[in-house]
């Protein structure tokens, strides 16, 4: 199985069960999922989850990372200071399927107490299925971290 089937994900407290309902739902799609935690529902501070899972991203480890928290906004934020890490926060699925055609986002952000777990699974689908468009688009995502 191949990197690009490969996938890291973290949460904190707050969206831990809906953690875990995405990792089964990528398992059963042939993913292979690392867990970078949290693992139980007390309470953490979602800034350690999401450097784990920004470094991973960013360092090459993984192309890709799912990160969740409340409302995903502390996720998003924490993600993005990482050199490389396009992290889009979306909770619908134009937003998805733009953040990956014309921003490459590398790490996908869901607020646990916004979306459903259907929702969820198929923003996480069409993030996965949707490609990078290049082009003009390169440019401007390489002038980011420039
Ligand atoms: C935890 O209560 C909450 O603050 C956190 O999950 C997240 O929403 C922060 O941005």
């Amino acid at each position: 199985m191949g990197k690009n089937k490969s996938i890291i994900i973290g949460s904190d407290h707050a969206a831990f069960e809906l953690k875990e309902k995405i990792k089964t739902y990528l398992f059963n799609k042939g993913y292979i999922v690392e867990d970078a935690g949290t693992k139980n529902e007390a309470s953490v501070n979602y800034v350690d989850y999401g450097k784990k899972v920004a470094k991973a991203v960013s360092n090459g480890e993984f192309s890709k990372g799912i990160l969740l928290c409340g409302t995903g906004l502390g996720m998003s934020m924490t993600a993005n200071r990482f050199v490389n890490i396009r992290a889009a926060l979306c909770s619908d699925v134009f937003s998805v399927k733009m953040s990956r055609l014309h921003n490459d986002s590398n790490i996908l952000v869901l607020g646990g107490r916004l979306v459903g777990d259907i929702l969820a699974y198929e923003l996480v689908q069409t993030w996965l299925d949707t490609g990078f468009e290049g082009g003009r688009h390169l440019e401007r995502i390489q002038s980011i971290d420039a």
